[in-house]
């Protein structure tokens, strides 16, 4: 087992299947002590054994990421079992509602927004003090390469501007823990073969608007997706995260990372060297894939 996460104590949303559970699963594999949260017990469960058959420490906690009662009792429950939490991934997330922004439920959108923005930040907030105490933390939240380009796929108005807020929260909330020892960073996964994705492709076309359709459809087809524990295992990577091998320095920097080669709206390349240049100003890398060469991060 790599010891460079040795019993740290790690939080992953959404670990019941998909990105999320490839995350824990690596996580648990690097020695961390992780708490599984979703809202489907058999899913989480399952995880759980898993990481268990392997030799690994993990708790399953059923909860829902925007009810704040149940996040509570869950990181309560975490810290309790484990101690409190060093490592927060907010990697929950749904896709929904689908379509013509005219045709959309606006109390989908108010649940979305609350699952994929509000709870990510409530959970922040709880682990926070802790990590604050500890002088070290990391804090990744999970988001797509369409807050990059927020036009890049209509009908997913929602799921757009629920990622381009996620990231906003994370860039200013990663100003305001400069010099803490807690970072702040997003993660864009890449495209997945993961349920969201067969969500979006299982949805009556003509509702969802063919465009939609046809480009999930041909993503499948042409094999362009990677798997869930491809995208995990680039996220944990010591240079992109802040986890792993370089856990014991404490970088000051967050970071806003990529697999696609989407920067971030807010630090482009072009402008990277001015933020840097800047004293006092917002001290954000951007790295795509194409900065990296192709090459996992930890080849380096
Ligand atoms: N797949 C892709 O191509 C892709 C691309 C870009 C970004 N992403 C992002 O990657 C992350 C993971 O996506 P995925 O594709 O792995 O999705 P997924 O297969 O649908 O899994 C989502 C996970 O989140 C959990 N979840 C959803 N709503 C929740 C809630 N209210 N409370 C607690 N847990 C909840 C689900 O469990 P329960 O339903 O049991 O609660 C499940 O474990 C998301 O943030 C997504 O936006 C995915």
């Amino acid at each position: 087992m790599n010891a460079s996460l040795d019993g740290r104590v790690a939080l992953v949303t959404g670990a019941g299947r998909g990105i999320g559970r490839g995350i824990a699963l690596g996580l648990a594999q690097s020695g961390a002590r992780v708490g599984l949260l979703a809202r489907t017990g058999h899913e989480i469960d399952d995880a759980c054994a898993e990481i268990h058959d392997a030799g690994g420490t993990a708790v399953a906690l059923a909860a829902d990421v925007s009810d704040p009662e149940q996040t509570r009792i869950a990181v309560q429950r975490l810290v309790d079992e484990f101690g409190h939490v060093e490592l927060l991934v907010n990697n929950a997330a749904v896709v929904w509602p689908l379509g013509p922004t005219r045709d959309v439920d606006p109390a989908a959108v108010a649940a979305a927004i609350a699952i994929n923005v509000i709870g990510p930040m409530t959970l922040a907030r709880r682990v926070l003090p802790g990590m604050l105490a500890a002088g070290w933390g990391r804090i990744v939240n999970v988001s797509a390469a369409i807050a990059a380009r927020p036009g890049m796929l209509a009908g997913l108005n929602t799921y757009a501007a629920s990622k381009g807020a996620l990231e906003a929260h994370t860039l200013n909330l990663a100003a305001e823990l400069e010099g803490t020892g807690v970072t702040a960073n997003v993660y864009r996964p890449g495209t997945v073969d993961t349920s969201m994705q067969a969500y979006i492709r299982d949805q009556p076309r003509e509702q969802i608007g063919a465009p939609l359709h046809d480009r999930f459809t041909a993503m499948l087809r042409s094999g362009a997706l990677i798997t869930p524990r491809a995208s995990a295992d680039r996220m944990r990577s010591p240079r992109r995260a802040g986890f792993g091998r370089d856990l014991g320095r404490q970088r000051r920097r967050s970071r806003a990372i990529t697999t696609d080669d989407q920067p971030l709206p807010t630090a482009r390349p072009a402008e990277r060297q001015r933020l840097h240049a800047r004293p006092g100003a917002l001290s954000v890398r951007v790295e795509t894939a194409r900065e990296l060469g192709g090459r996992d991060a930890l080849q380096r």
